[in-house]
């Protein structure tokens, strides 16, 4: 049983999917309850075991391991996908937003972690987070999300060493630019001026972030831990 948070859209979804697709049931979280609901019966009606999980990360994080586990007695899998960004620099945060921010990307991957801990070590199971290019890139000007970002690599580093000797891994995938629903109200001109950034010519796809996903949480990554995998299309090698 793998839990994807903000498994209902974007690089999230494709996580779900893929994981569906390679045999995992999967548990999708997210606030709003008819996104996560509608992606599950997606993957239902593919022939997919899913269930749809309304909830807040920043709530009651032990709920929704509970939930999973009153369902499918065990847990394998957890992908920390959900997170939000505030769009602003030092000058404009507020205490209030830098909390915000805080709480989901970083505070409740803390709160999930420790409700899935003995869960995941009952099956050797691994724990996955997603991060972004923007920890090691100057250009991202949202400091409360760059901040928790390199605060996520630096807990999943910790998790790997502390959680090795219970069987569970622990890793790190920064994704580059992907389109997902976030950028679906961006002008073309937007993706116009990143595309020269990327030396592989494209923007990136949810299925590229996925697919890394499948890999790291599958047994052929059997000896990798502690690690960051970069899918950017090349662009922080430059
Ligand atoms: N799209 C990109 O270009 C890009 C680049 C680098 C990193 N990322 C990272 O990838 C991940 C997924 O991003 P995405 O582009 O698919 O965006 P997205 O907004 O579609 O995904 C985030 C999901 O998390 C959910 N979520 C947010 N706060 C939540 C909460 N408190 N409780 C439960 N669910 C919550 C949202 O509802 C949404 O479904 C994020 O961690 C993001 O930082 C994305």
């Amino acid at each position: 049983m793998a839990l994807i948070t903000g498994g209902g859209t974007g690089i999230g979804a494709a996580i779900a999917g893929r994981l569906a697709a390679e045999g995992a049931a999967v548990a999708l979280v997210g606030r709003r309850g008819h996104v996560v609901q509608q992606r599950a019966e997606l993957l239902r009606a593919a022939g997919y075991e899913a269930l749809a999980i309304r909830g807040d990360i920043a709530g009651d994080a032990a709920s929704l391991v509970r939930q999973v586990i009153q369902q499918y007695g065990r847990l394998d899998i957890l992908v920390n996908n959900a997170a939000i960004a505030a769009g602003v620099d030092l000058e404009e945060m507020t205490p209030e937003l830098w909390r915000q921010v805080l709480a989901v990307n970083l505070d409740a991957v803390f709160a999930l972690v420790q409700a899935a801990r003995l869960h995941l070590a009952a099956v050797r199971g691994c724990l996955l987070h997603i991060s972004s290019i923007g920890v090691s890139m100057g250009e991202f000007d949202d400091i409360a999300y760059v901040t928790s970002k390199a605060a996520l690599e630096a807990f999943s580093r910790r998790l790997a060493i502390e959680l090795a000797p219970h069987g569970i891994r622990s890793n790190v995938i920064r994704p580059g630019l992907v389109h997902t629903e976030v950028f679906d109200t961006m002008p073309p001109e937007f993706f116009d001026a990143q595309l020269p950034l990327i030396p592989i010519g494209r923007i990136g796809q949810p299925e590229d972030i996925a697919q890394a996903a499948a890999f790291l949480c599958s047994a052929e990554a059997s000896f990798i831990t502690g690690t960051v995998l970069t899918v950017d299309g090349g662009e922080s090698a430059k």
